[in-house]
């Protein structure tokens, strides 16, 4: 290889685990000399990062892979590597079968990156998607491309095994980083003048260091710096504990936001999505967080069309829905996963009435969004600035701490401040404000 800087290109599909994920990609390449650019024509090395979760994003990856070989025909010397959750999968399909990659990388191995870079320019093409109990790349410092928000994985895999969920085949069983090497971690970013930290995990509420539990790590993380923002994503209502809620409601740095996945709101379906919890408890729970935080606001994730679900089943989502009044959700249509349990049930919903299921949630979380924005309107919010608006260069854009972008003209505001904003109107998905003078 000749000394001259190598430009790596590289896509992330997926959750945001990907998206650490790649960041630690980023690292380890850099530290052999390879530099993120922005454009796939520019580049001497290309990675998608993948998702396995659905199938439709397995289909956008397979396109995506193949669109970005024309680079290849225009220079033979471009190498292209899959990476991540679809890795195991596709490494028949791609590198065995028809040579389309160079690489195939799970996600516990990225530490054998630059060896098979190199590898592969000596002409070899390289697989490596075992699975490992221990690796959580404590020792690798992501590189970050921006500035005020960070991601933070604490724990990577899953053992909790939803019927319908493909994780534990794909990212292995559940692991947690040391409770030191997060906080020493966030210590870092603090100099560096980051002002939100998002710690990670498919599960982050069973983290367990084998001294220290997920509530003693937040605790130790908002410690550091009590103007740094704390969020977390994502929790199984099983380990919600009383002490997690105790800490959240402590330290006025941590987010009073809470994603909580109920899937379904038939214990039908629950039950056979091995959920482990009846819709009594969850809503307990919630319940529970809200008297220890009267602020906060709650999202969620939603499985349209599970096999054998019923229009009761469904209609019982939709009253849940109602119920709690969820600030966002991501919603999905049931894609039958290989592997998992699910998978045995048969996939008997036909899919125009997951379309018609899917649809009617979609419809019905716009209207409570909507109602809750509308409800913001008058209010004055402390907003994190994160950075210019998309839509406008007079405007900024802003998170409040329940979560809610928000846009307001830049006026002597800058990236990384907390500003008071005034909401004036609102949509589903944002609220519009202007910068009133901060109180405190
Ligand atoms: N089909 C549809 N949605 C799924 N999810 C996970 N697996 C599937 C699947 N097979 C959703 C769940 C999970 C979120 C990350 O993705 O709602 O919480
Ligand atoms: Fe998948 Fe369930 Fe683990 Fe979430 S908790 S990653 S849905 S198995």
């Amino acid at each position: 290889m000749s000394n001259k800087t190598k430009q790596l290109y590289i896509e992330t599909y997926g959750c945001q685990m990907n998206m650490a994920d790649t960041e630690v990609v980023l690292s380890i390449m850099d530290g052999v000399g390879y530099k993120l650019t922005k454009e796939a024509a520019k580049a001497d090395l290309i990675f998608v990062n993948t998702c396995s979760v659905r199938d439709n994003a397995e289909l956008r990856v397979k396109q995506r892979v193949s669109e970005l070989k024309t680079h290849k025909r225009n220079n033979p010397d471009v190498l292209i590597g899959v990476l991540g959750c679809m890795a195991e999968r596709l490494r028949t399909e791609l590198i065995d079968k028809n040579n389309v990659v160079d690489l195939v990388v799970g996600p516990d191995e990225y530490r054998k990156l630059p060896k098979m870079v190199n590898d592969a320019y000596a002409g070899q093409r390289g697989i490596a998607v075992k699975l490992s109990r221990v690796e959580n790349y404590d020792d690798i410092t992501p590189l970050r491309t921006e500035g005020i928000s960070a991601w933070l994985s604490v724990t990577r895999g899953c053992d909790k095994f939803c019927t319908f969920c493909v994780v534990p085949f794909t990212r292995g069983r559940e692991r947690s980083r040391t409770l030191k090497s997060v906080v020493d971690e966030v210590h870092k970013l603090s100099e560096r003048g980051f002002k939100e930290v998002t710690l990670l995990g498919q599960n982050v509420n069973s983290y367990h260091d084998g001294e220290f539990d997920f509530p003693d790590l937040l605790s130790a993380v908002a410690k550091v710096d009590r103007t740094i923002r704390i969020r977390y994503a994502t929790s199984h209502p099983q380990d919600m504990s009383d002490k997690l809620i105790e800490v959240m409601a402590e330290h006025s740095n941590i987010c009073k936001y809470v994603h909580l996945p109920v899937q379904s709101g038939s214990n039908r379906i629950l039950k056979l999505m091995n959920r482990t919890y009846t819709i009594e408890h969850y809503l307990g729970l919630l319940e529970k967080i809200k008297r220890a935080m009267p602020d906060v606001s709650f999202s969620t994730d939603i499985i349209a069309g599970f096999p054998t679900e019923t229009d009761d089943d469904h209609r019982l989502t939709l009253d849940v829905m109602k119920q709690v009044k969820y600030d966002g959700a991501y919603m999905f249509k049931y894609s039958p996963r290989e592997n998992t349990k699910a998978w045995e049930m048969g996939d008997d919903v036909v899919e125009e009435k997951k379309v018609e299921r899917l649809n009617e949630i979609i419809a019905l979380q716009e209207d409570i969004s909507n109602e809750l924005n509308r409800a913001a309107v008058g209010q004055t919010m402390e907003v994190l600035v994160e950075r210019d608006s998309s839509r406008s260069s007079d405007d900024l854009m802003g998170r409040t701490d329940t979560n809610k972008k928000t846009l307001f003209p830049r006026e002597d505001a800058l990236v990384g401040e907390y500003r008071n904003v005034k909401i004036e109107r609102a949509t589903a998905h944002t609220l519009f404000g202007k910068l009133v003078q901060n109180v405190n």
